[in-house]
């Protein structure tokens, strides 16, 4: 039964693609982009967090298989039916936030086929190092003459 499962993911990996790990620094936006195969245009596609190698049984969120950009909280989803690709964006980022992820397609019948996205939150850059940088400038005298 797992064996079986297991064997199945690859072909699921397949009609899905993706970003295999993205970086976002902390604070900012993150976009993902996964795109599918042709005949799942109208399928629901959805965004999930993931835990282990099972699917999803929860999304974060979903379309309804159209291009009506779908948005709650700080994560968005819209799916573009001419491109065959759908982007998830993600606000806000936190530490939190890293981990795996899943874009799929939701299949009415069957298995969903989904991409796995491996999100890195990186810290915010320093303000500290501009700061220093600027502090010598604002009182250097030559900025001051006049
Ligand atoms: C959808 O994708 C097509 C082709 O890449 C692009 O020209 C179009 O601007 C996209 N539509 C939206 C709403 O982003
Ligand atoms: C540095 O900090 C100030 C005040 O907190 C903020 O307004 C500014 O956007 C920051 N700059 C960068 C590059 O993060």
């Amino acid at each position: 039964m797992c064996l079986q499962l297991l064997s199945l993911s690859p072909a699921g990996a397949q009609a899905v693609t993706g970003p295999k790990q993205v970086t976002v620094e902390q604070g900012s936006s993150l976009a993902v982009s996964c795109s599918y195969k042709p005949r799942y245009k109208l399928n629901s596609k959805y965004w999930c967090r993931k835990n282990s190698l099972w699917p999803c049984l929860t999304y974060i969120i979903e379309t309804d298989g159209s291009e009506v950009t779908v948005t709650q909280d700080r994560v968005s989803i819209r799916d573009n039916h001419t491109a065959n690709s759908f982007t998830v964006t993600l606000n806000s980022v936190t530490p939190g936030d890293a981990g795996q992820y899943s874009c799929g397609v939701k299949k009415r019948v069957g298995i969903n086929r989904w991409h796995s996205t491996k999100v890195m939150v990186s810290a915010a850059v320093s303000n500290t190092t501009e700061d220093s940088n600027l502090s010598p400038l604002t009182t250097n005298p030559l900025c001051l003459r006049d």
